[in-house]
């Protein structure tokens, strides 16, 4: 297969703070002195105390993680104070709202303020350090403001995405047992009002029966809409920030002490807490933030991520702020009020450095070139994708159509996990190949290994494993370090290993292929077929559920579901209709299944195992080549399940 590269442009070349001679030069030092270039990196934050240990970490046994660990430092003095002598009045958020109409700045000194008010709230509230704090927000500045202010205090956030249902954000609050939890009368998308303040109600009587009660909620008014008010409970934002003080002194915090917890879904089980610390995630999350976009003082960054998802809290919140960044937060969705909003909003505010996901790429190049053209998008410098297999055709739309053939595109390959961007181009460093992440970022050891674990050398086609720590790495599932240890460094002893396949290239580039367990990547976002299942089964009507991805144009994976009826139970659209709407309480409307599929019986071996190869291939109308079937118990049932699949071409 021929591949096409494209080499590096030369303006970008010309004002890259790394050119490809100092990337060979910085990665061979990273990796063969990880103490040297840490010691020397880690001092682009400022620490109260500077650390005199850098690296103190193992994959081995019972996998300790450690960097800069006898340092003291604060995430938000970082991301702010810091910053306040030399750019106190530059911008260091740009607001665009739902509405085109409706945005705002916010610049350094007035974060100091909302940060500082918001952090003595919490503490007037009773929020200690160490306490885990519930965010469940729409895209406003408030969002980063309650980031930060946890971040100031020393309290752990855990941000549930506002689109997840109360269901879901019970159980996170249960998990990690937080009495503390910041939302919004309503979000907005797409014009649509979001019932946050009504699902975290709903979410904080089921957390109840769980055991945990919840005793504040800070509620941000953001659309007016109606809600309901419990006040010994509730507490208007508005009203709170107005009655503190506007200062707030930072927390000293040591360096592996938590900053926040994650939920992100796996291949079994419910959705685990990743925590990640202090001082190495800011480290790295600042310092890719500078260089895989190429970030100069002045520039105008804009992620199109949600403030739910890691990629919005290492780049949009503490990545960019840390390196004194203006970044943009958008509320919006891509197509509203028409495709044309994301490149409207690039001309709005001039934004030179534009990051987002092959999804929304996907989207919008379906609804044609002409919601792309109408924009100058002059001020673009480089273009980022993340979150999952960014395929040719659309990389070479984004550089061609978006980009002109100006801007570098860099696609990062990353996760939830790994804190900040592992494998990328560096814009004027490395030759672009559509489809693939490229080269290792500094102190990132990638190896490939087959199913026994055989290291796989040269051009090669492997499970993804990464060999040795970088700084952002996640710490522990919160609360249960041995699942921590079970998940990632028991397939293969003494490595991380990512749960993606990947392919290396002659030249030693990699393409990732996509999650090689049972994790689906539907529109960027991660779901465990286990979760999608168990919420199948959870409805009265259901007795057993199978879940696998298929290719899906635009999502880039869809929610296949086999279901077996309960005995008197029959198939129907309206039992379909039921499913989807059962589904969606359950979790969220991102696991909204695609199809569903009413099968008497699944294709199991004699043990009882669900022979999930089989599924996929029907779902995705490939039966042609099913494999072997011999071990079924019942053959029969595949035939069954091909004459009614839902997927045919
Ligand atoms: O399969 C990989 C895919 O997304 C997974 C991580 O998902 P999550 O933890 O939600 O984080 C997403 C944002 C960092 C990975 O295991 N993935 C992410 N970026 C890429 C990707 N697959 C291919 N190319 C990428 N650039």
């Amino acid at each position: 297969m021929s591949v096409k590269t494209y080499p590096v442009l030369e303006p970008a070349k010309q004002r890259a703070l790394i050119d490809d001679a100092t990337y060979q030069a910085w990665y061979r030092q990273s990796v063969a002195d990880p103490e040297g270039f840490w010691g020397e990196h880690g001092k682009r934050i400022d620490w109260f105390t500077p650390y005199t240990k850098v690296k103190n970490t193992s994959f081995e046994g019972d996998v300790s993680i450690k960097w800069f660990e006898d340092g003291v430092t604060n995430v938000s003095t970082n991301c702010i104070d810091r910053h306040l002598e030399k750019r106190g009045d530059q911008v260091a958020i740009i607001w665009e709202g739902d509405n085109p109409y409706d945005d705002k700045k916010i610049t350094y000194r007035e974060l100091y303020e909302h940060v500082c008010r918001l952090a003595n709230v919490l503490k007037a509230n009773g929020v200690q350090q160490g306490d885990r704090v519930t965010i469940y927000m729409p895209m406003i500045p408030e969002a980063a403001y309650a980031m930060l202010a946890c971040a100031r205090i020393g309290a752990v956030h855990s941000i549930v995405f506002g689109g997840f249902s109360p269901d879901a954000l019970a159980g996170r609050i249960v998990d990690c047992q937080s009495t503390f939890v910041i939302t919004a009368d309503e979000g907005l998308r797409g014009g649509k009002p979001i019932p946050l303040k009504a699902n975290t109600d709903q979410a904080i009587e089921i957390a109840g029966r769980g055991g945990v009660e919840v005793k504040s909620v800070v509620v941000v008014r953001r659309t007016g809409g109606k809600v309901n008010w419990f006040s010994e409970r509730d507490i208007w934002y508005h009203q709170a920030v107005a009655t503190v003080e506007a200062d707030c002194p930072p927390a000293k915090m040591k360096a592996e002490d938590p900053l926040f917890i994650l939920y992100t879904s796996g291949s079994t089980g419910k959705p685990k807490g990743v925590l990640h610390t202090t001082g190495g995630y800011l480290v790295y999350a600042s310092m890719t933030h500078q260089y895989v976009f190429d970030y100069h003082d002045g520039d105008i960054y804009w992620c199109t991520a949600d403030v739910g998802w890691v990629t919005g809290h290492s780049y949009i919140v503490y990545g960019p702020l840390a390196n004194g960044a203006t970044t943009l937060m958008f509320e919006g969705v891509p197509t509203y009020p028409d495709a044309g909003r994301l490149w409207d909003v690039v001309d709005k505010h001039k934004v030179n450095i534009f990051y987002t996901a092959p999804t929304a790429i996907r989207a919008l190049m379906g609804q044609g070139d002409a919601f792309v053209t109408r924009s100058s998008r002059t001020s673009l410098r480089t273009l980022g994708s993340v979150g999952e297999p960014i395929n040719p055709e659309a990389w070479e739309w984004y550089y061609h159509i978006v980009g002109e053939d100006r801007c570098p595109v860099v696609d990062t390959w990353w996760q939830t996990e790994t804190g900040g961007i592992l494998i990328t181009p560096l814009p004027g460093a490395t030759a672009l190949k559509p489809g693939s992440a490229t080269r290792p970022f500094f102190g990132v050891q990638p190896q490939l290994v087959d199913a026994e674990g055989k290291v796989l050398d040269g051009a090669a086609d492997g499970n993804l494993c990464i060999t040795d720590s970088w700084p952002g790495q996640m710490r522990t599932v919160y609360g249960d370090h041995e699942r921590f240890i079970q998940t990632y460094f028991a397939t293969y002893k003494g490595k991380y290993f990512t749960g993606d396949g990947c392919r290396r290239d002659e030249d030693g580039y990699y393409w990732i292929t996509g999650r090689v367990d049972d994790v689906l990547n539907v529109s960027g976002h991660r779901m465990g077929t286990a979760e999608v299942e168990s919420a199948l089964v959870s409805h009265d009507a259901v007795s057993e559920a199978a879940v696998v991805g298929y290719p899906h144009d635009i999502k880039g994976q869809g929610i296949y579901c086999y279901v077996t009826l309960m005995v008197g139970q029959t198939g129907s659209d309206d039992l379909r209709k039921a499913l989807i709407t059962h589904v969606r309480k359950e979790i969220g409307a991102i696991a909204s299944p695609d199809k569903i599929q009413f099968a008497p019986g699944l294709p199991k071996t004699r043990s009882g195992k669900i022979m999930r190869r089989i599924l996929r291939k029907i779902a995705e109308d490939d039966f042609g080549a099913l494999g072997d079937t011999s071990t079924l118990a019942d053959p029969a049932v595949v035939d069954d399940l091909i004459a009614n699949r839902q997927n045919r071409k």
